[in-house]
Protein backbone atom coordinates (compact mmCIF):
# COMPACT_ATOMS: atom_id res chain seq x y z
CA UNK A 1 0.00 0.00 0.00
CA UNK A 2 1.27 3.51 -0.55
CA UNK A 3 -0.25 6.70 1.02
CA UNK A 4 0.39 10.38 1.03
CA UNK A 5 -0.20 12.44 3.82
CA UNK A 6 -0.72 16.15 3.00
CA UNK A 7 0.23 18.75 5.53
CA UNK A 8 3.15 18.09 8.43
CA UNK A 9 1.54 19.71 11.73
CA UNK A 10 0.69 17.35 14.57
CA UNK A 11 -1.71 15.17 13.12
CA UNK A 12 -0.67 14.69 9.56
CA UNK A 13 3.03 13.74 11.13
CA UNK A 14 1.76 11.36 13.65
CA UNK A 15 -0.37 9.66 11.02
CA UNK A 16 1.89 9.24 7.99
CA UNK A 17 4.71 8.02 10.82
CA UNK A 18 2.23 5.76 12.37
CA UNK A 19 1.25 4.42 8.97
CA UNK A 20 4.91 3.98 7.84
CA UNK A 21 5.68 2.00 11.19
CA UNK A 22 3.39 -0.89 9.81
CA UNK A 23 5.41 -0.84 6.38
CA UNK A 24 2.60 1.21 4.45
CA UNK A 25 4.97 3.49 2.41
CA UNK A 26 4.11 6.87 2.88
CA UNK A 27 5.11 10.59 1.46
CA UNK A 28 4.19 13.52 4.19
CA UNK A 29 3.61 16.29 2.17
CA UNK A 30 3.82 20.29 2.71
CA UNK A 31 4.36 23.54 1.12
CA UNK A 32 7.13 24.58 4.15
CA UNK A 33 10.40 24.00 2.52
CA UNK A 34 12.00 24.78 5.92
CA UNK A 35 9.87 21.97 7.50
CA UNK A 36 10.35 19.57 5.38
CA UNK A 37 13.86 20.06 5.29
CA UNK A 38 14.12 19.76 8.62
CA UNK A 39 11.74 16.80 8.82
CA UNK A 40 14.49 15.27 5.98
CA UNK A 41 17.38 15.57 8.71
CA UNK A 42 15.17 14.49 11.39
CA UNK A 43 13.97 17.75 13.23
CA UNK A 44 11.04 17.85 14.20
CA UNK A 45 8.50 20.46 14.46
CA UNK A 46 6.40 19.14 17.40
CA UNK A 47 7.41 17.45 20.76
CA UNK A 48 5.56 14.38 20.93
CA UNK A 49 7.02 11.17 22.99
CA UNK A 50 8.31 9.09 20.90
CA UNK A 51 7.89 10.34 17.70
CA UNK A 52 11.31 11.68 16.54
CA UNK A 53 13.15 8.12 16.90
CA UNK A 54 9.76 6.49 14.78
CA UNK A 55 10.46 9.19 12.34
CA UNK A 56 14.08 8.17 12.01
CA UNK A 57 13.92 4.60 11.73
CA UNK A 58 11.20 4.77 9.04
CA UNK A 59 12.89 7.40 6.77
CA UNK A 60 16.26 5.13 7.34
CA UNK A 61 13.97 2.05 5.95
CA UNK A 62 12.58 4.04 3.53
CA UNK A 63 9.36 3.75 3.65
CA UNK A 64 8.72 7.44 5.23
CA UNK A 65 9.99 10.40 3.14
CA UNK A 66 9.52 13.96 3.09
CA UNK A 67 8.80 16.37 -0.09
CA UNK A 68 7.27 19.71 -1.02
CA UNK A 69 5.88 18.29 -4.34
CA UNK A 70 2.25 16.94 -4.17
CA UNK A 71 2.18 16.12 -8.10
CA UNK A 72 4.68 13.84 -8.11
CA UNK A 73 3.96 12.42 -4.32
CA UNK A 74 0.56 11.26 -5.13
CA UNK A 75 1.02 9.26 -8.13
CA UNK A 76 0.43 5.82 -7.36
CA UNK A 77 -1.12 5.91 -4.19
CA UNK A 78 -4.27 4.43 -2.46
CA UNK A 79 -5.48 7.38 -0.66
CA UNK A 80 -4.34 10.99 0.42
CA UNK A 81 -4.93 12.27 3.57
CA UNK A 82 -5.25 15.95 3.99
CA UNK A 83 -4.42 16.70 7.16
CA UNK A 84 -3.81 20.69 6.94
CA UNK A 85 -4.80 23.10 9.99
CA UNK A 86 -8.30 24.28 9.73
CA UNK A 87 -7.67 27.93 11.85
CA UNK A 88 -10.84 29.39 12.91
CA UNK A 89 -11.85 32.38 10.65
CA UNK A 90 -12.75 36.00 11.18
CA UNK A 91 -16.30 35.01 12.44
CA UNK A 92 -15.10 32.14 14.59
CA UNK A 93 -15.77 28.91 12.28
CA UNK A 94 -13.32 26.45 10.84
CA UNK A 95 -11.55 28.25 7.46
CA UNK A 96 -11.22 25.23 4.99
CA UNK A 97 -9.47 27.35 2.21
CA UNK A 98 -6.18 24.95 2.91
CA UNK A 99 -8.50 21.72 3.08
CA UNK A 100 -10.16 22.93 -0.19
CA UNK A 101 -6.74 24.25 -1.80
CA UNK A 102 -5.17 20.38 -1.42
CA UNK A 103 -8.26 19.17 -2.49
CA UNK A 104 -7.98 21.41 -5.63
CA UNK A 105 -4.28 20.44 -5.86
CA UNK A 106 -5.17 16.97 -5.73
CA UNK A 107 -8.00 17.03 -8.39
CA UNK A 108 -5.51 18.73 -10.61
CA UNK A 109 -2.35 16.12 -10.46
CA UNK A 110 -4.35 13.18 -9.91
CA UNK A 111 -3.96 10.53 -12.79
CA UNK A 112 -5.50 7.27 -11.35
CA UNK A 113 -8.29 6.21 -8.72
CA UNK A 114 -7.89 7.62 -5.25
CA UNK A 115 -9.15 7.63 -2.04
CA UNK A 116 -9.20 11.07 -1.06
CA UNK A 117 -9.53 11.06 3.02
CA UNK A 118 -10.33 14.00 5.23
CA UNK A 119 -8.11 13.81 8.94
CA UNK A 120 -8.49 17.42 9.96
CA UNK A 121 -11.48 18.54 12.41
CA UNK A 122 -13.72 19.47 9.96
CA UNK A 123 -17.37 21.26 9.94
CA UNK A 124 -20.28 18.55 8.70
CA UNK A 125 -20.41 18.61 4.70
CA UNK A 126 -16.53 19.04 4.59
CA UNK A 127 -16.18 15.87 2.40
CA UNK A 128 -19.25 17.04 0.23
CA UNK A 129 -16.81 20.12 -0.66
CA UNK A 130 -13.74 18.26 -0.88
CA UNK A 131 -15.34 16.17 -3.52
CA UNK A 132 -16.95 19.42 -5.52
CA UNK A 133 -13.61 20.61 -5.72
CA UNK A 134 -11.71 17.86 -6.88
CA UNK A 135 -14.70 17.35 -9.26
CA UNK A 136 -14.48 20.86 -10.63
CA UNK A 137 -10.38 20.54 -11.46
CA UNK A 138 -11.01 17.10 -13.26
CA UNK A 139 -13.60 18.65 -14.86
CA UNK A 140 -11.29 21.75 -15.74
CA UNK A 141 -8.40 19.34 -17.07
CA UNK A 142 -11.31 17.21 -19.12
CA UNK A 143 -10.22 14.29 -16.85
CA UNK A 144 -12.49 11.60 -16.37
CA UNK A 145 -10.97 9.69 -13.35
CA UNK A 146 -12.69 7.91 -10.79
CA UNK A 147 -12.58 8.74 -6.87
CA UNK A 148 -13.83 8.29 -3.76
CA UNK A 149 -13.77 10.78 -0.58
CA UNK A 150 -13.94 9.77 3.20
CA UNK A 151 -13.72 10.80 6.38
CA UNK A 152 -11.78 9.47 8.98
CA UNK A 153 -11.77 11.90 12.02
CA UNK A 154 -8.39 11.43 14.62
CA UNK A 155 -9.16 10.48 18.64
CA UNK A 156 -4.98 11.35 19.23
CA UNK A 157 -4.44 12.61 22.49
CA UNK A 158 -1.54 15.45 22.54
CA UNK A 159 1.88 13.28 24.56
CA UNK A 160 0.00 10.03 23.89
CA UNK A 161 -0.67 10.13 20.17
CA UNK A 162 1.35 7.19 19.16
CA UNK A 163 -0.24 4.91 21.51
CA UNK A 164 -3.77 6.03 20.43
CA UNK A 165 -2.80 5.74 16.64
CA UNK A 166 -1.07 1.96 16.79
CA UNK A 167 -3.69 0.87 19.31
CA UNK A 168 -6.65 2.75 18.91
CA UNK A 169 -10.28 2.25 21.22
CA UNK A 170 -11.89 2.38 17.78
CA UNK A 171 -11.25 3.87 14.00
CA UNK A 172 -14.35 5.77 12.66
CA UNK A 173 -14.66 6.22 8.99
CA UNK A 174 -17.20 7.42 6.82
CA UNK A 175 -17.72 6.26 3.01
CA UNK A 176 -19.76 6.17 0.11
CA UNK A 177 -18.53 3.52 -2.14
CA UNK A 178 -17.42 0.00 -1.01
CA UNK A 179 -13.98 0.73 -2.83
CA UNK A 180 -12.80 3.24 -0.17
CA UNK A 181 -14.23 0.74 2.21
CA UNK A 182 -11.60 -1.80 0.93
CA UNK A 183 -9.25 0.25 0.80
CA UNK A 184 -9.90 1.71 4.08
CA UNK A 185 -9.97 -1.43 5.34
CA UNK A 186 -6.52 -2.34 3.94
CA UNK A 187 -5.04 0.26 5.59
CA UNK A 188 -6.16 0.07 9.02
CA UNK A 189 -5.79 -3.68 9.10
CA UNK A 190 -2.52 -3.96 11.07
CA UNK A 191 -4.13 -1.44 13.81
CA UNK A 192 -6.93 -3.47 14.80
CA UNK A 193 -4.59 -6.06 15.92
CA UNK A 194 -6.64 -5.46 19.66
CA UNK A 195 -9.41 -6.45 18.85
CA UNK A 196 -10.55 -2.68 18.48
CA UNK A 197 -13.35 -2.17 15.62
CA UNK A 198 -12.95 -0.50 12.71
CA UNK A 199 -16.45 1.26 12.11
CA UNK A 200 -17.75 2.33 8.90
CA UNK A 201 -20.81 4.81 8.56
CA UNK A 202 -21.76 7.45 6.43
CA UNK A 203 -19.68 10.39 5.56
CA UNK A 204 -21.98 12.97 7.88
CA UNK A 205 -21.96 10.96 10.79
CA UNK A 206 -18.43 10.61 10.87
CA UNK A 207 -17.49 14.19 10.29
CA UNK A 208 -20.27 14.55 13.78
CA UNK A 209 -18.92 11.84 15.62
CA UNK A 210 -15.65 13.83 16.08
CA UNK A 211 -17.14 16.56 17.45
CA UNK A 212 -19.94 14.52 19.73
CA UNK A 213 -16.58 12.92 21.05
CA UNK A 214 -14.84 16.03 22.40
CA UNK A 215 -18.02 17.53 23.04
CA UNK A 216 -19.21 14.72 25.43
CA UNK A 217 -15.80 14.85 27.00
CA UNK A 218 -15.40 18.22 27.45
CA UNK A 219 -18.85 18.37 29.18
CA UNK A 220 -17.52 16.09 31.54
CA UNK A 221 -14.79 18.28 32.70
CA UNK A 222 -16.86 21.13 33.22
CA UNK A 223 -19.75 18.86 34.75
CA UNK A 224 -16.74 17.97 37.24
CA UNK A 225 -15.58 21.35 37.69
CA UNK A 226 -19.14 22.59 38.77
CA UNK A 227 -19.29 20.17 41.09
CA UNK A 228 -15.78 21.15 42.60
CA UNK A 229 -16.98 24.49 43.15
CA UNK A 230 -20.13 23.58 44.97
CA UNK A 231 -17.96 20.99 46.97
CA UNK A 232 -16.02 23.57 48.18
CA UNK A 233 -19.20 25.61 49.17
CA UNK A 234 -20.65 22.80 50.93
CA UNK A 235 -17.82 21.57 52.64
CA UNK A 236 -17.26 18.29 50.70
CA UNK A 237 -14.44 17.16 48.97
CA UNK A 238 -14.60 16.24 45.23
CA UNK A 239 -11.68 13.94 45.52
CA UNK A 240 -13.82 11.53 47.58
CA UNK A 241 -16.86 12.28 45.57
CA UNK A 242 -15.02 11.98 41.89
CA UNK A 243 -13.99 8.04 43.44
CA UNK A 244 -17.79 7.43 44.78
CA UNK A 245 -19.26 8.08 41.14
CA UNK A 246 -16.49 7.29 38.86
CA UNK A 247 -16.75 3.21 40.28
CA UNK A 248 -20.33 3.48 38.33
CA UNK A 249 -19.41 2.12 35.35
CA UNK A 250 -22.00 3.84 33.69
CA UNK A 251 -20.06 7.49 34.66
CA UNK A 252 -16.41 5.73 34.46
CA UNK A 253 -13.51 6.82 36.33
CA UNK A 254 -11.79 8.74 33.27
CA UNK A 255 -12.00 12.47 32.55
CA UNK A 256 -13.81 13.15 35.79
CA UNK A 257 -10.68 15.23 37.16
CA UNK A 258 -11.58 18.80 38.31
CA UNK A 259 -9.24 21.42 37.52
CA UNK A 260 -8.72 25.15 36.03
CA UNK A 261 -10.28 24.14 32.75
CA UNK A 262 -10.01 22.53 30.09
CA UNK A 263 -7.21 23.71 26.80
CA UNK A 264 -5.34 22.45 23.82
CA UNK A 265 -6.46 22.93 20.33
CA UNK A 266 -9.25 20.53 20.30
CA UNK A 267 -11.75 20.82 23.35
CA UNK A 268 -12.23 24.71 23.12
CA UNK A 269 -12.54 24.78 19.04
CA UNK A 270 -14.30 22.20 18.68
CA UNK A 271 -16.68 23.27 21.38
CA UNK A 272 -17.35 26.73 19.85
CA UNK A 273 -17.65 24.72 16.19
CA UNK A 274 -20.64 22.79 17.35
CA UNK A 275 -22.06 25.39 18.96
CA UNK A 276 -22.04 27.29 15.73
CA UNK A 277 -22.72 24.49 13.23
CA UNK A 278 -25.93 24.30 15.55
CA UNK A 279 -26.90 27.63 15.27
CA UNK A 280 -26.40 27.87 11.34
CA UNK A 281 -28.75 25.43 11.29
CA UNK A 282 -31.57 26.63 13.88
CA UNK A 283 -30.73 24.48 16.61
CA UNK A 284 -29.39 25.91 19.86
CA UNK A 285 -27.06 23.42 22.25
CA UNK A 286 -28.00 24.57 25.45
CA UNK A 287 -25.48 22.11 27.51
CA UNK A 288 -22.85 23.35 25.25
CA UNK A 289 -23.53 26.28 25.83
CA UNK A 290 -22.86 25.80 29.21
CA UNK A 291 -19.68 23.91 29.01
CA UNK A 292 -17.94 26.69 27.47
CA UNK A 293 -19.24 28.98 30.09
CA UNK A 294 -17.82 26.84 32.92
CA UNK A 295 -14.60 26.35 31.62
CA UNK A 296 -14.27 30.00 30.65
CA UNK A 297 -15.03 30.99 34.72
CA UNK A 298 -12.89 27.74 35.71
CA UNK A 299 -9.93 29.35 34.60
CA UNK A 300 -9.95 32.10 36.79
CA UNK A 301 -10.69 29.80 39.79
CA UNK A 302 -7.32 29.28 41.17
CA UNK A 303 -6.73 33.06 40.04
CA UNK A 304 -9.79 34.43 43.08
CA UNK A 305 -8.51 31.94 45.31
CA UNK A 306 -4.66 33.33 45.44
CA UNK A 307 -6.83 37.11 45.49
CA UNK A 308 -8.74 36.05 48.33
CA UNK A 309 -5.70 34.76 50.47
CA UNK A 310 -3.69 37.73 49.81
CA UNK A 311 -6.78 39.78 50.60
CA UNK A 312 -6.29 41.27 47.08
CA UNK A 313 -3.05 42.68 47.62
CA UNK A 314 -1.14 41.18 45.12
CA UNK A 315 1.43 43.72 44.10
CA UNK A 316 5.06 43.39 44.36
CA UNK A 317 4.24 39.75 45.16
CA UNK A 318 6.18 37.04 43.47
CA UNK A 319 4.47 33.82 42.47
CA UNK A 320 6.28 30.33 41.22
CA UNK A 321 4.45 28.81 38.60
CA UNK A 322 5.08 24.95 37.68
CA UNK A 323 3.86 23.99 34.50
CA UNK A 324 2.92 26.28 31.45
CA UNK A 325 1.51 23.59 28.96
CA UNK A 326 -2.01 23.18 28.90
CA UNK A 327 -1.31 19.57 29.96
CA UNK A 328 1.72 17.41 30.72
CA UNK A 329 4.00 15.51 28.03
CA UNK A 330 3.01 18.57 25.57
CA UNK A 331 4.82 21.91 24.56
CA UNK A 332 1.49 22.86 23.14
CA UNK A 333 0.28 26.36 24.82
CA UNK A 334 -2.42 26.87 22.67
CA UNK A 335 -5.67 27.87 24.94
CA UNK A 336 -3.17 27.20 27.84
CA UNK A 337 -4.91 28.29 31.43
CA UNK A 338 -1.45 29.12 32.52
CA UNK A 339 -2.05 32.06 30.11
CA UNK A 340 -5.06 33.06 32.10
CA UNK A 341 -3.26 33.12 35.30
CA UNK A 342 -0.58 34.80 34.55
CA UNK A 343 -2.03 37.58 32.76
CA UNK A 344 -4.46 38.07 35.48
CA UNK A 345 -1.63 38.19 38.14
CA UNK A 346 0.36 40.19 35.90
CA UNK A 347 -2.57 42.87 35.56
CA UNK A 348 -2.58 42.93 39.89
CA UNK A 349 1.10 43.67 39.40
CA UNK A 350 2.50 40.42 40.63
CA UNK A 351 5.88 38.93 39.26
CA UNK A 352 5.90 35.37 37.99
CA UNK A 353 8.67 33.01 37.62
CA UNK A 354 7.38 30.14 35.95
CA UNK A 355 9.25 26.37 34.80
CA UNK A 356 7.69 23.91 32.58
CA UNK A 357 10.10 20.85 31.36
CA UNK A 358 8.90 21.68 27.84
CA UNK A 359 6.80 24.00 27.37
CA UNK A 360 8.95 27.35 27.97
CA UNK A 361 10.31 28.22 24.69
CA UNK A 362 7.25 28.02 23.23
CA UNK A 363 5.31 30.00 26.38
CA UNK A 364 8.05 32.87 25.02
CA UNK A 365 5.94 33.32 22.43
CA UNK A 366 3.20 34.37 23.91
CA UNK A 367 4.59 35.72 27.33
CA UNK A 368 7.95 37.14 26.35
CA UNK A 369 10.04 38.68 29.06
CA UNK A 370 6.87 39.59 30.74
CA UNK A 371 8.05 36.81 33.15
CA UNK A 372 10.90 34.72 34.07
CA UNK A 373 11.57 31.42 33.62
CA UNK A 374 13.51 29.15 35.91
CA UNK A 375 15.93 26.88 35.31
CA UNK A 376 14.38 24.21 37.19
CA UNK A 377 11.11 24.23 39.34
CA UNK A 378 12.64 24.43 42.72
CA UNK A 379 15.09 27.77 40.96
CA UNK A 380 10.90 29.44 40.89
CA UNK A 381 10.77 29.26 44.39
CA UNK A 382 13.42 31.35 45.79
CA UNK A 383 11.56 34.07 47.50
CA UNK A 384 8.20 33.52 46.19
CA UNK A 385 5.18 34.12 48.10
CA UNK A 386 3.39 31.17 46.83
CA UNK A 387 3.60 28.11 44.82
CA UNK A 388 0.93 27.62 41.94
CA UNK A 389 0.90 24.29 40.60
CA UNK A 390 -0.89 24.52 36.50
CA UNK A 391 0.37 21.27 34.73
CA UNK A 392 0.44 18.38 36.60
CA UNK A 393 4.17 16.59 34.83
CA UNK A 394 4.87 13.83 36.27
CA UNK A 395 8.19 15.21 38.31
CA UNK A 396 6.63 17.84 39.62
CA UNK A 397 4.46 15.03 41.65
CA UNK A 398 6.19 14.57 44.34
CA UNK A 399 8.81 17.51 45.21
CA UNK A 400 10.69 17.58 48.22
CA UNK A 401 8.22 19.99 50.51
CA UNK A 402 11.00 20.70 53.11
CA UNK A 403 13.33 22.10 50.70
CA UNK A 404 10.29 24.01 49.30
CA UNK A 405 9.76 25.51 52.32
CA UNK A 406 13.34 26.96 53.12
CA UNK A 407 13.59 28.32 49.92
CA UNK A 408 9.87 30.51 49.80
CA UNK A 409 9.41 33.42 51.57
CA UNK A 410 6.15 31.90 52.46
CA UNK A 411 4.51 28.35 52.47
CA UNK A 412 1.64 28.65 50.35
CA UNK A 413 0.76 26.06 47.68
CA UNK A 414 -2.24 26.55 45.36
CA UNK A 415 -2.82 23.48 43.53
CA UNK A 416 -5.12 23.94 40.31
CA UNK A 417 -5.09 19.51 39.40
CA UNK A 418 -5.69 18.34 42.99
CA UNK A 419 -1.99 16.05 42.94
CA UNK A 420 -0.80 17.17 46.34
CA UNK A 421 -2.37 15.93 49.66
CA UNK A 422 -3.79 18.28 51.53
CA UNK A 423 -3.12 17.22 55.00
CA UNK A 424 0.45 16.24 54.02
CA UNK A 425 1.16 19.52 53.11
CA UNK A 426 -0.58 20.87 56.22
CA UNK A 427 1.58 19.06 58.11
CA UNK A 428 4.78 20.14 56.67
CA UNK A 429 3.67 23.94 57.67
CA UNK A 430 1.67 24.90 54.24
CA UNK A 431 -1.80 26.25 53.65
CA UNK A 432 -3.07 24.57 51.30
CA UNK A 433 -5.66 25.28 48.58
CA UNK A 434 -6.90 23.16 46.25
CA UNK A 435 -9.94 22.48 43.06
CA UNK A 436 -12.97 21.51 45.26
CA UNK A 437 -11.60 20.21 48.64
CA UNK A 438 -12.00 21.84 51.89
CA UNK A 439 -10.84 25.05 52.79
CA UNK A 440 -9.76 27.47 55.86
CA UNK A 441 -13.32 28.10 56.93
CA UNK A 442 -12.22 32.03 56.58
CA UNK A 443 -12.21 31.38 52.93
CA UNK A 444 -15.49 29.32 52.24
CA UNK A 445 -17.73 30.98 49.70
CA UNK A 446 -15.26 33.53 48.89
CA UNK A 447 -12.78 31.62 46.22
CA UNK A 448 -15.06 29.81 43.60
C1 LIG B 1 -8.38 15.74 23.03
C2 LIG B 1 -9.08 14.37 22.94
O1 LIG B 1 -8.83 13.62 24.13
C3 LIG B 1 -8.64 13.63 21.71
O2 LIG B 1 -9.35 12.41 21.58
C4 LIG B 1 -8.90 14.50 20.48
O3 LIG B 1 -8.46 13.89 19.30
C5 LIG B 1 -8.22 15.86 20.64
O4 LIG B 1 -8.63 16.47 21.86
P1 LIG B 1 -5.98 16.62 23.84
O5 LIG B 1 -6.48 18.00 23.52
O6 LIG B 1 -4.62 16.24 23.36
O7 LIG B 1 -7.00 15.50 23.21
O8 LIG B 1 -5.98 16.47 25.42
P2 LIG B 1 -6.75 15.68 26.55
O9 LIG B 1 -5.82 14.75 27.22
O10 LIG B 1 -8.02 15.12 26.08
O11 LIG B 1 -7.03 16.89 27.58
C6 LIG B 1 -7.77 18.04 27.18
C7 LIG B 1 -7.90 19.04 28.32
O12 LIG B 1 -8.80 18.55 29.32
C8 LIG B 1 -6.61 19.35 29.07
O13 LIG B 1 -6.55 20.75 29.30
C9 LIG B 1 -6.72 18.59 30.37
O14 LIG B 1 -6.00 19.17 31.41
C10 LIG B 1 -8.22 18.67 30.61
N1 LIG B 1 -8.74 17.57 31.44
C11 LIG B 1 -8.73 16.28 31.00
C12 LIG B 1 -9.30 17.86 32.70
O15 LIG B 1 -9.33 19.02 33.14
N2 LIG B 1 -9.82 16.83 33.44
C13 LIG B 1 -9.83 15.54 33.02
O16 LIG B 1 -10.34 14.68 33.76
C14 LIG B 1 -9.25 15.25 31.75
Amino acid sequence: MRIAVVGTGYVGLVTGTCFSEVGIDVTCIDIDTTKIENLKKGILPIYEPGLEEMVLRNTQKERLSFSTDLASSIQGCDAAFIAVGTPPGEDGSADLKYVLAVARAIGHHMNDYLVVVTKSTVPVGTAQKVRQAIEEELAARGADIPFDVASNPEFLKEGAAIEDFLKPDRIVVGVASEKAEDVMTKLYKPFLMNGHPLIFMDIPSAEMTKYAANAMLATKISFMNDIANLCEIMGADVNMVRRGIGSDARIGNKFIYPGIGYGGSCFPKDVKALIRTAGENGYEMRVLKSVEEVNEHQKSVLFNKISAHFNGNLAGKTFAIWGLSFKPKTDDMREAPSLVIIKKLLEQGAQVKAYDPVAMEEAKHSLGDTIQYGKDEYETLIDADALLLVTEWPEFRSPNFTVASKLMKDKVVFDGRNIYDAKDLNEKGFTYYGIGVKQPVSELNATV
